[in-house]
C-alpha cells in the first residue's frame, strides 16, 4: 500500500516558486531516493512534506490530505524529519536529545528500550551518552539525528543528505546503520542524497529532480545503469 504520495506538488518561498511539479510515492515500509543537483529542490520537497513551506498540488500520507498542516501536526501523524545540517540540540546531551525525540510518547519502558536500541545501532554514541551534542564529531551528530528521529517511532523518516560533510568511511557506517534500522523497524524512508552510490545501497527506487520537477523515476539498478545518471551523479 502507498504510504506517502506526492502528485504535482509545488512550493514557494514567499513570492518565489521553487517546486513546479514533484510526483513520487513511498510504499509502506519502502525506501525511495530523491536525487538531483544542488538547488534542484530536494530539501524543499522534504520541507513541503513536513509543512515547513507553502505548497500546492496533492500531498497524501496514509490516505489523508496533509497539505496545509503545520509541522507539529505532520510530526504527530508519524513523519520524522532529519534535516540537512542534522538539527541536534547542541546544549543537550546525547541521552537528552534521544529523550526529546520521544517527547510525544508515554510508554516509558519502550522508550528506555528504544534508547538502548539506538546505542546498539550506533555504538559510537555509547561512550558519549553524557556528552553534549555540540561536542560530537559530524558523524556522531548525524547518528544522533537519526537516532532522535527514530525515537519518535515514526512510520516515515525523511532523511536529508545524511552523508554530507562526512568522511567516506563514516558515511558508509551511517548508511549501514540506516539499512539495519530499515530492515529491523520497517519504517518507510524518503532519502535525499547527493551521493547516489550511497543512496542506491539503501533505496529500492529513486526519483531524479531537475529545477523543481521530477523528471525520472526508476529502480536503483535501472538508474545506476543509465549513462546520464552516471555522468551527473556518480562521477562518470
Ligand atoms: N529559504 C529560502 N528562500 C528562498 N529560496 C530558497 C530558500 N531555500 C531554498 N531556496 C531556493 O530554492 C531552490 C531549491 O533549493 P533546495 O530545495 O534547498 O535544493 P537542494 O536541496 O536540491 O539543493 C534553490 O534555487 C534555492 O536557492
Ligand atoms: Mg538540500
Amino acid at each position: 500500500m502507498t504510504l506517502l504520495e506526492l502528485d504535482g506538488v509545488t512550493a514557494s518561498y514567499g513570492p518565489v516558486q521553487v517546486l513546479e511539479g514533484i510526483s513520487l510515492s513511498v510504499p509502506e515500509g519502502g525506501a525511495v531516493g530523491v536525487l538531483g543537483a544542488n538547488g534542484a529542490g530536494k530539501t524543499t520537497t522534504l520541507r513541503a512534506i513536513s509543512g515547513a513551506v507553502r505548497t500546492g498540488g496533492t500531498l497524501r500520507f496514509d490516505g489523508r490530505d496533509i497539505k496545509g498542516l503545520r509541522p507539529e501536526q505532520v510530526a504527530a501523524l508519524g513523519i520524522a524529519h532529519v534535516p540537512e545540517g542534522r538539527g541536534t540540540l547542541g546544549q543537550l546531551t546525547v541521552r537528552e536529545n534521544l529523550a526529546v525525540g520521544a517527547y510525544r510518547r508515554r510508554d516509558r519502558r519502550a522508550i528506555a528500550e528504544d534508547v538502548d536500541y539506538c546505542l546498539d545501532l550506533f555504538p559510537q554514541l555509547q561512550e558519549r551518552v553524557g556528552s553534549r551534542a555540540a561536542a560530537l564529531s559530524g558523524g556522531e551528530q548525524q547518528m544522533l539525528a537519526v537516532g532522535r528521529a527514530f525515537m519518535a517511532r515514526p512510520r516515515l523518516l525523511l532523511l536529508d543528505e545524511a552523508s554530507l560533510g562526512l568522511a567516506p568511511g563514516t558515511a558508509k557506517t551511517v548508511y549501514a546503520a540506516i539499512r539495519r534500522l530499515r530492515v529491523e523497524s520497517g519504517i518507510a524512508m524518503l532519502v535525499v542524497e547527493q551521493n547516489a552510490n550511497l543512496a542506491f545501497t539503501l533505496v529500492d527506487t529513486a526519483t531524479v529532480l531537475e529545477t523543481g520537477r521530477s523528471v525520472l523515476t526508476g529502480t536503483s539498478a535501472e538508474l545506476a545503469g543509465k549513462d546520464e545518471i552516471r555522468r551527473a551523479y556518480l562521477g562518470g
